[in-house]
């Protein structure tokens, strides 16, 4: 796979983005429940999906957002807007991510949202990928940090914890120095591991640490990934059959 992020330019990125985007917009048809994710390729499904809605394609659709950003991008558009207590079984589920593989697990939570994302993803039959090729990674935790999500009382033992299995935790922080807080008034701590030889391991290692709300690896969910580079948009599913460049 040619297309890395050292190749793509910031203004090449969002119309990439947009490319993906629009691409994802019609896997939906009339009737369906649909996540929609937090982030700027989330977001930028919904434009798309209005327009389809305007024209009579999505009658009976309703769109389950997994955050608040998400929910007025949503209503802004004049599109449905339900909750996982009405639509606990969705049709279908599109997000970003940060950091895409080749089995289509990834790294998500740049924008804060993991638990709510996983939570509207698990609840997804299908779950699908949005993103541009820049996004595509040879090993999970090359290019980012993992995030984790914490109660904030278990803060000082997480972060301990995060640094005896090899990570290095940081706190995430708004710009004016404040730990940033999730919807739910959770912190973030955005852990380095470096390249993950094995990314469910470590999963499997931070779901069972209590104080840890959430985490941003999504592994074995993505069933297909709408990724938009120079040549176009491709459907990736899993295994991609293809080497991701470094
Ligand atoms: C939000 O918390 C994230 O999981 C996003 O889905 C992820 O950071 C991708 O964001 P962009 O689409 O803005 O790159």
């Amino acid at each position: 796979m040619r297309e890395t992020a050292a190749t793509l330019s910031p203004a090449e990125t969002q119309s990439l983005k947009q490319a993906a985007a629009a691409h994802a917009a019609t896997l939906v048809v009339a009737g369906m429940a649909v996540g929609l994710g937090h982030g700027s390729t989330a977001v930028a499904v919904v434009p798309a999906l209005a327009e389809r809605f305007r024209r009579g394609e999505l009658t009976g659709t309703v769109f389950v957002p997994a955050a608040h950003f998400m929910a007025e991008a949503l209503r802004r558009h004049g599109l449905p807007v339900g909750s996982l207590d009405d639509w606990p079984v969705l049709d279908l589920g599109i997000d970003g991510a940060d950091e895409i593989d080749g089995n289509l697990d990834c790294i998500k939570g740049g924008g804060g949202a993991l638990l709510y994302e996983k939570i509207v993803a698990q609840a997804a039959r299908r779950f699908v990928l949005v993103a541009d090729a820049g996004k595509l990674s040879p090993r999970l935790g090359t290019r980012h940090a993992v995030p984790v999500e914490v109660t904030p009382a278990a803060l000082a033992p997480v972060t301990g914890f995060i640094t005896e299995i090899g990570g290095n935790p940081a706190l995430r922080l708004r710009p004016d120095g404040d730990p940033m807080r999730t919807e739910r008034g959770n912190v973030i701590l955005d852990c380095a591991f470096g390249p993950l030889a094995d990314p469910a391991a470590l999963a499997a290692v931070l779901d069972a640490r209590a104080g840890i709300a959430g985490h941003g690896l999504f592994i074995g969910m993505a069933s297909l990934a709408c990724v938009a580079g120079p040549d176009g948009v491709r459907e990736l599913t899993r295994p991609v059959n293809e080497t991701i460049a470094g």
